[in-house]
């Protein structure tokens, strides 16, 4: 089986968990999108595990790939690969040479085009991530395979620094000597890393001709895909399931279960439309119950109730065949449940909101809530499985699958791998 498992919110939607449980030992993981601006996180009972370049599946899977389609920070590689290696010593790690390289160039060009924004800022990671996407569009990029050579990383660096003086102004990298140390600083990373540098499309076309199991991993959130996301509050590469094919070489034709993973409500990181935001008291009392700080930049997240509108707009975008929803023990703290049906009768076309072309008028249904669940009463539901599930849930989880027309087959209940459960 070849699966797709992505975001169809404005991320951290528990991808990584969802990425995670679908995985197994056999398993081939390919990450095809973004850089460390993700954060996956996977809790298992050997502690919490941070991804951010590597897919959330390495701790069991057997191979992990990491596609062209990704940007990719030498420093931050080697210390990820580090920390999985001794939970996972078996592992195969393949990183494609066409994936572009970012640096520390790129994340003070990050900060510098954030600064002159002023008020209309996006809200970036600041990890680099769009500066070095501008990179690779304009063919100036850094590409892994280019870290070998030290006179080509040193040429490329100065010619960045030429083209881009104005938003490198007043930073270190107008220095000469500091692009050269940048690009020695680069290459020292290239021994590290060279045995796992290939062509990996290639070595991909024979994993699907061997009918391998495998798992494709979507960075970030649907409504942040450059061209179909919030725009301008958006990151810089497409985060929709075709990305899959210019990410990583394999068609969206091979894959055959994509997995869209919906939180049970909404948050959100940075700038940018959100009509169901809650402010104040619910806000408050939504970001503690769901721990919600930024798992990249430990930023407070915006939060807010479900919004199907948006929910429904991803699940055809993506072509997706079934939902995944998490948090739903979250939702428990509440006593009741609003959920966004609409954006109002004004509103011809719910995806000019997140243009910000239209304002919206959301309008709710209100659901009665399953209540808080214990620990214990965690472990009974997985135990027993999706029959054991409070009836209030069963309701909720029956009105998305109505409204979204797709089926609901994963749900998260808890943090920890074991809390989840398939819907038969
Ligand atoms: P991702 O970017 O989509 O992989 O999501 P993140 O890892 O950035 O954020 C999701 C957060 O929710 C993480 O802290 C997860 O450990 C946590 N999480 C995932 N699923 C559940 C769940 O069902 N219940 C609770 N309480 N936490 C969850
Ligand atoms: P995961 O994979 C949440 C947001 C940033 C910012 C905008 C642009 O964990 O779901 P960037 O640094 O990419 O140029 O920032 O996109 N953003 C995310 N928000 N989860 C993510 O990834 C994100 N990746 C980018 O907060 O608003
Ligand atoms: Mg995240």
């Amino acid at each position: 089986m070849r699966s797709l498992v992505l975001g169809l919110q404005f991320g951290d939607e528990g991808k990584g968990k969802i990425t995670d449980f679908v995985s197994g030992k056999d398993s081939i993981m390919v990450r095809y999108n973004g850089g460390t601006n993700a954060g996956h996180t996977v809790v298992t009972s050997r502690g919490t595990f941070k991804f951010h370049l590597l897919p959330a599946g390495s701790l069991r899977s057997k191979i992990i790939v990491l596609g062209n389609g990704m940007v990719i920070d030498p420093e931050a590689l080697v210390q990820e690969i580090n920390t999985i290696k001794p939970e996972n010593p078996h592992i195969k790690i393949f990183i494609s040479s066409a994936a572009n390289v970012v640096t520390k160039l790129h994340k003070a060009i990050d900060r510098s085009q954030e600064n002159m924004r002023g008020a209309s800022k996006i809200g970036t990671t600041s990890h680099g991530i769009g500066p070095t996407y501008e990179e690779k569009y304009s063919r100036n990029g850094i590409r892994v395979g280019d870290l070998k050579d030290r006179n080509i990383v040193e040429q490329k660096l100065k010619l960045i620094s030429r083209m881009r003086e104005s938003e490198l102004r007043g930073t270190e990298y107008e220095s000469e000597e500091k692009l050269s140390a940048l690009a020695s600083d680069l290459c020292n990373f290239w021994p590290s890393i060279r045995d796992y540098v290939t062509r990996t499309e290639s070595l991909l076309f024979n994993y699907v001709r061997d009918n391998e199991e495998m798992v494709f991993e979507g960075g970030h959130g649907t409504m942040l895909d450059i061209d179909f996301g919030s725009y301008p509050y958006v990151t810089s590469s497409n985060t929709i399931s075709g990305a899959v094919h210019t990410g990583s070489g394999v068609s969206l034709r091979k894959i055959s279960r994509i997995i869209g993973v919906v939180k049970s409500y909404t948050s959100r990181v940075g700038e940018g439309p959100f009509p169901t935001e809650l402010t104040g008291e619910p806000a408050d009392k939504l970001r503690e119950a769901g721990s919600e700080y930024g798992t990249t930049t430990g930023r407070p997240r915006r939060v807010g109730w479900l919004d199907i509108p948006l929910v429904k707009y991803a699940s055809e975008l993506n072509d997706i065949d079934e939902l995944s929803i998490t948090k739903l023990d979250v939702l428990g703290t509440f006593r009741e449940i609003s959920l966004c049906t609409s954006y109002g009768k004004e509103v011809k076309n719910p995806m000019n909101v997140m243009m910000g072309f239209e304002k919206p008028d959301p309008e709710y249904i209100y659901m009665n809530s399953w209540g808080k669940l214990t620990e214990s009463d965690i472990e009974e539901i997985v135990a027993k499985g999706y029959g054991s599930v409070p009836q209030e849930m069963k309701d909720y989880i029956g009105m998305i699958e109505k409204m979204v027309q797709k089926p609901v087959k994963i749900i998260s209940v808890g943090k920890i791998r074991e809390s989840t459960i398939i819907k038969e």
